[in-house]
């Protein structure tokens, strides 16, 4: 599969309504909703009351990538903001099975995120409830970050992994994805692209997008 889900923190928070109806008219499958508490990463973004806007305007699924702190306190929220994604850091998460199996609960797709430094081997015992897992190509917090060439090693083991544990499971690429890279990725077993600046900084963001999905 190769799908794009452009990440709205690239985007013009002044004029995000606007932005949205740009990719509800474009190529992307999913949006990507960075939420950050400034704890489990440096950065803070913004939370459930702006999620809830963003569903008013968004025509396609949210992808809600939560970086904070023992996420599970939160599930039901970000339900009732109008995810249809949630996915939650490995590194987080205390209980990871419980909190992956109360987002399905909750009736959403759930996915786990790893860091550049967690190892893919991690997931043997968790990958099997997953929809999606999320490995991140740059150290989570901000946009607009170099590309870390060792993820194309950590897609092709995740494939392995999920083709012997969880043929289903999603394979999606977060943090410096560009145009240049997306085929290799794709190539390597990814099925979903997050694209921020690739993708809000280019002169025809709907054009880009079409070119990171290789259509
Ligand atoms: C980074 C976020 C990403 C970010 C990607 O912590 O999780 O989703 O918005 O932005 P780019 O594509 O600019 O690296
Ligand atoms: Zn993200």
């Amino acid at each position: 599969m190769k799908m794009v889900s452009p990440s709205l923190l690239s985007a013009d928070f002044g004029n995000l309504q606007r932005d949205i109806e740009m990719l509800n008219q474009s190529e992307a499958d999913w949006l990507h909703v960075d939420v950050m508490d400034g704890i489990f990463v440096p950065n803070i973004s913004f939370g459930q009351p702006i999620v809830k806007h963003i569903k008013k305007h968004a025509q396609k699924p949210l992808d809600v990538h939560l970086m904070i702190m023992d996420p599970g306190r939160y599930v039901a929220d970000f339900r009732e903001a109008g995810a249809d994604i949630l996915t939650v850091h490995y590194e987080a998460c205390t209980h990871l099975d419980r909190t992956l199996h109360a987002i399905r609960d909750a009736g959403m797709k759930c996915g786990v995120v790893l860091n550049p430094h967690t190892a893919v081997s991690l997931l043997e015992d968790s990958v099997q409830i997953c929809d999606m897992v999320l490995l991140m190509s740059v150290n989570p917090g901000f946009g607009g970050q170099k590309f870390i060439e060792n993820t194309y090693s950590k897609v092709r083991q995740l494939r392995a992994l999920c083709d012997r544990k969880n043929p289903q499971c999603l394979i999606e690429v977060d943090g410096g994805v560009n145009v240049q890279n997306a085929p290799l990725l794709y190539e390597a077993g990814a099925d979903v692209l997050v694209a921020g600046n690739a993708v809000f900084k280019s002169p025809d963001p709907q054009a880009t997008i079409r070119a990171i999905k290789g259509v």
